[in-house]
């Protein structure tokens, strides 16, 4: 398996930080600190070194450094097997701006370097949120074993979006959607074909590989899509519906996911906060293992404030899960005594004030 990692890490007027520069080894890194420290602004910056907008899901400019208005830039210098690669994201006041090795590259490129996946609170509550997040946090999924997903989804939602025009403008016109709808059912397809694929993969290893946390399925809202043409007739056939509500009832775009507690036999929206915690870390845990058996790497891992409300024994078990992985992590909490357990076996970076531009 090839040994993936990040080496050093350079922050610039990114958040908090005018200038850090950090520097880790294979060893889990343990950000220690008071609330407001900058545990999350790091971790956050290490999260742009794989598409998307990162774990906060933020504009660019919230990013900048609010003293000193400059240009932000993350740059890292990883390695793959002993071999050494650089990246380096920054914005141009249009976009997202990414170097692999100096040489400019679309953004999806970061994907076949480093593999990240992250948890962050707010994922907590996943299974009460709307079903945009819940759907959000399986495309990241998706997208971390297929790597065309991503323009997939986006190709759909630009066809959605003409389409749902179409019907607010109350264009009766068949004419005018064929060519749309066309292209939606290829790409609806193949969306949920990809999302069902991936369910029923992490299912296997949540059920199967899963020691220490409640088994949980996973499963769509909706039936499956049969063919492109099915889904093409079902979008001329549901015209006239969507023109009186002005937007395209069915598709992927509408779905949503579900989770099932197997030993409860009940929906996990109506588990206990920790146990939708729990549900959440399996989750995670499982789609770390499925990209290290699938694309033989171990993907890094971005853990903000994982452990709170984790009662003793499944803080150990999640610690000696993560080990196991033998992935790069990187985890955050208030108080390092939380990881006293990790203390032979992590190097622990504390954050205070004076950290926060490090020049
Ligand atoms: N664009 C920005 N410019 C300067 N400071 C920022 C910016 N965005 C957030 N911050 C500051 O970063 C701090 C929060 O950092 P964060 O990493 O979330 O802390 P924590 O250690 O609790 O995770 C806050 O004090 C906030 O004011
Ligand atoms: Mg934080």
């Amino acid at each position: 398996m090839s040994s993936v990692g990040i080496e050093k890490l350079k922050i610039s007027n990114f958040r908090s930080y005018i200038n850090l520069e950090l520097f880790f080894d294979s060893a889990p890194t343990i950000i220690y600190g008071k609330n407001g420290v900058g545990k999350t602004n790091i971790l956050e910056a290490i999260s742009l070194l794989y598409p998307g907008k990162g774990l906060r899901r933020s504009s660019l400019r919230d990013m900048v450094n609010l003293s000193k208005n400059l240009p932000w830039k993350v740059e890292a210098v990883c390695h793959r097997n002993n071999k050494p690669f650089e990246l380096e994201t920054s914005s141009d006041g249009k976009g997202r701006v990414v170097r692999i090795d100096g040489k400019k590259v679309p953004q999806n490129n970061l994907s076949s370097s480093l593999k990240i996946i992250w948890f962050l609170p707010p994922l907590d509550r996943i299974w009460t949120e709307s079903s945009k997040e819940r759907r959000k946090f399986l495309d990241r999924m998706v997208f971390s074993l297929d790597i065309n997903h991503a323009k997939r989804c986006a190709q759909y939602e630009k066809l959605l979006r003409d389409r749902n025009r179409l019907l607010k403008d109350h264009i009766a016109d068949g004419s005018w959607y064929l060519a749309i709808e066309k292209q939606m059912a290829i790409l609806g397809f193949e969306i949920d074909s990809s999302r069902r694929y991936f369910i029923k993969d992490i299912n296997k290893t949540l059920i199967e590989k899963n020691l220490h946390f409640p088994p949980i399925k996973l499963d769509l809202k909706d039936e499956p899509i049969e063919n492109n043409e099915a889904f093409f007739e079902n979008l001329i056939n549901q015209r006239n519906n969507d023109l009186v509500s002005g937007r395209t009832n069915f598709g992927p775009h509408n779905d949503d996911l579900r989770g099932f507690f197997l030993d409860k036999k009940i929906d996990a929206k109506y588990c206990s906060t920790g146990e939708q915690k729990l549900s959440i870390i399996s989750i995670i845990l499982s789609n770390a293992k499925l990209i290290k058996e699938r694309q033989n790497a171990s993907p890094i891992l971005i853990l903000d404030e994982i452990t709170a409300h984790l009662d003793e024994v499944r803080k150990e078990n999640l610690f000696s899960e993560l080990l196991s992985l033998e992935s790069q992590f990187f985890i955050s909490g208030t108080e390092a005594s939380i990881f006293n357990s990790l203390r032979t076996k992590a190097k622990f970076l504390e954050l205070d004030e004076k950290k926060k531009s490090v020049a």
